[in-house]
């Protein structure tokens, strides 16, 4: 008897050490509640992936409900493999800071790790209610998660900017995406050696925002979605050999009556993997009247001889140093 007890223990030992191995992986659920260490709601809405020393760090608007009405906030989170995120703080706590008014608007916050001065830059789109100021503003710190000092706002190239996003060349160039109404298109600038200011790179004739791109087998992938304000709509890629160009056509991300599954476009993420380069579209699912419930929607693109699409989100798993992908049924 006391045998069958001591082995009834030992085969339970045994299962409990090895139920880790026989866990399903952990995914990301595109849509879900995303919660961080703490078993919060992720808030990093019209965010931005920085990459520094090993490590991913989201930046975003953060939408809590108990944040000061008059104060427009940044958070900050850290991960090893984009799934798993530490809450690090609110880097960005800023107050109205040029007299733009009630429901002054911060959006779209992008972190550039500068490594000439070893400053961390962020941008983000500075406006009124009505969205007529169109500028960016420029904050810094020393540290990767803040405290980040509000520095200046300003119109880039002197044009108005509204949506902004970031790209980080492979040979570490790094660019601010904006998009300029006048000129009915968006423009990819150059950033200056301090990262304070901005130099024309090139311009891409047509009306989109949510603009971002991507690197990756040779070819340059910008994607965006159509004016819209927060309803979604089908977003829409356009390749070339070099960033200045010249463009092809902008063709749909994915069939036009799925409308983007209902997400917009904030960010492409390289993950370049031992085995295979993995390209992930970052995108939000707005909800405009509970903005702190607004959803992510991220899923490995699928690329094929220059053409990108967006397949219908499923739960997925990301081995990052791979880069290899896989859907959950
Ligand atoms: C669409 C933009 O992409 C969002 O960042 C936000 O500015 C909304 N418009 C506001 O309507």
């Amino acid at each position: 008897m006391r045998r069958l007890v001591v082995c009834t223990n030992s085969l339970l030992f045994l299962f409990l050490a090895a139920a880790p191995l026989f866990a399903a992986p952990p995914a990301v659920k595109p849509g879900a509640p995303w919660l961080d260490n703490r078993g919060q709601r992720i808030q990093a809405h019209g965010g931005g992936i920085t990459v520094w020393k090993g490590a991913y760090y989201w930046y975003g608007e953060d939408r809590t409900q108990s944040n000061d009405p008059e104060k427009r906030y940044v958070a900050c989170y850290s991960s090893k493999d984009l799934v798993h995120w530490q809450f690090r703080r609110q880097v960005l706590a800023l107050a109205d800071p040029e007299h733009l008014g009630p429901k002054w608007v911060l959006e779209r916050p992008k972190v550039f790790a500068n490594p000439r001065t070893g400053k961390f830059v962020l941008y983000a789109h500075l406006d009124d209610a009505r969205y007529k100021v169109a500028s960016v503003m420029i904050a810094v710190s020393d540290t990767i998660d803040g405290d980040y000092r509000y520095v200046k706002s300003f119109r880039p190239l002197d044009q108005e900017s509204r949506d902004i996003g970031q790209f980080v060349d492979d040979d570490g160039s790094a660019y601010l995406i904006f998009e300029s109404r006048p000129t009915k298109g968006f423009f990819l600038a150059k950033l200056s050696d301090d990262f304070m200011s901005v130099e024309k790179t090139a311009f891409i004739q047509a009306p989109l925002e949510g603009g971002a791109l991507v690197h990756a087998d040779g070819l340059y992938y910008v994607i965006g979605s159509h004016m819209t304000g927060w309803s979604p709509n089908p977003n829409v890629y356009a390749t070339a050999p070099s960033i200045t160009g010249p463009w092809t056509e902008f063709k749909n991300l994915a069939p036009p009556e799925a409308n983007n599954y209902e997400s917009q476009s904030t960010m492409l993420v390289k993950v370049a993997g031992s085995k295979k380069t993995t390209v992930i579209f970052m995108g939000d699912i707005w909800k405009p009247t509970a903005l702190w419930d607004s959803r992510y929607l991220w899923m490995p693109l699928e690329m094929k001889d220059g053409s990108m699409h967006l397949p219908p989100p499923q739960p997925w798993q990301l081995n990052i140093k791979t880069g290899e992908t896989s859907l959950k049924p």
